[in-house]
């Protein structure tokens, strides 16, 4: 998936400034800025629920799929988590291998089976915010944005989502663009960092390279204001 030129205009205020960015087939792009730089608007420009000028190609906009910060956004209460995902799974999947489809992707997410039976308030923010992501990879999309899906979590339970994205990284060769205003969570999941600021792109590249040798004050900036995450 490639971003071109990307220009989101609120009335007379540029919230995105002209932003190129790719996410290779495979990789896991970290979108990072402060609060208010940009970052959810270009997610929503690129899943086209948003205006914009420049293009968005080597994408069907159809296949892609968003998480958001409050997974109850994206869930039904009045639904199980059952019922949810299977609603993921769309309409063509039969009922037998919705059952075999909802036990396979609670699986996936480290979830047990007898969750599909619960309602979302039954969980804990980290469950649900499990499920919000089985639910997102039910439609198997080409391209997954996770847009602060860990930021309202205790660290502990935040550690818990950033493994399960890692190794969805590697055992689906998921496509994602992982937006967190925290520099240290983009780090532990992202191959390549993009950072931004006031709807601009301010630098991107390898996440060893970015983090390591930062170019700018603004990515040393926020490299410092950030509490360390273990790096295993
Ligand atoms: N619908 C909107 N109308 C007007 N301004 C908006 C709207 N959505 C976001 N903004 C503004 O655009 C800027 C970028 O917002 P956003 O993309 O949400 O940033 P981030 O996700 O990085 O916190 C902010 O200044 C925000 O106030
Ligand atoms: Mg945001």
């Amino acid at each position: 998936m490639k971003i071109s030129e990307l220009t989101v205009r609120y009335g007379r205020f540029t919230a995105v400034d002209s932003l190129s960015l790719e996410v290779p087939a495979g990789s896991v792009v970290g979108l990072v800025g402060e609060s208010g730089s940009g970052k959810s608007t270009v997610a929503r420009a690129v899943a086209g629920l948003t205006p914009c000028r420049g293009t968005v190609t080597g994408i069907d906009r159809a296949r892609i799929q968003m998480v958001f910060q409050d997974p109850y956004s994206s869930l039904n209460p009045r639904m199980t988590v059952g019922a949810s995902i299977a609603e993921g799974l769309g309409p063509q999947v039969r009922r037998a291998e919705r059952t075999a489809g909802v036990a396979r992707l609670l699986d996936l997410v480290a979830l047990p089976a007898a969750a599909a039976d619960k309602y979302p308030r039954e969980l804990s923010g980290g469950q649900r915010q499990r499920v919000a992501v089985a639910r997102a990879l039910a439609a198997q999309p080409e391209l997954l944005i996770a847009d602060e899906i860990t930021s309202a979590m205790d660290v502990s339970v935040q550690g818990a989502v950033l493994n399960l994205i890692r190794d969805l990284r590697t055992e689906l060769g998921l496509s994602m663009l992982f937006i967190s205003h925290n520099l240290a969570v983009v780090r532990y999941v992202a191959d390549i960092v993009a950072v931004m600021r006031s709807g601009r792109l301010v630098e991107a590249g390898p996440v060893d390279e970015v983090i390591g040798s930062p170019q700018h004050d603004y990515t040393r900036a926020l490299l410092d204001a950030v509490p360390r995450l273990a790096h295993s």
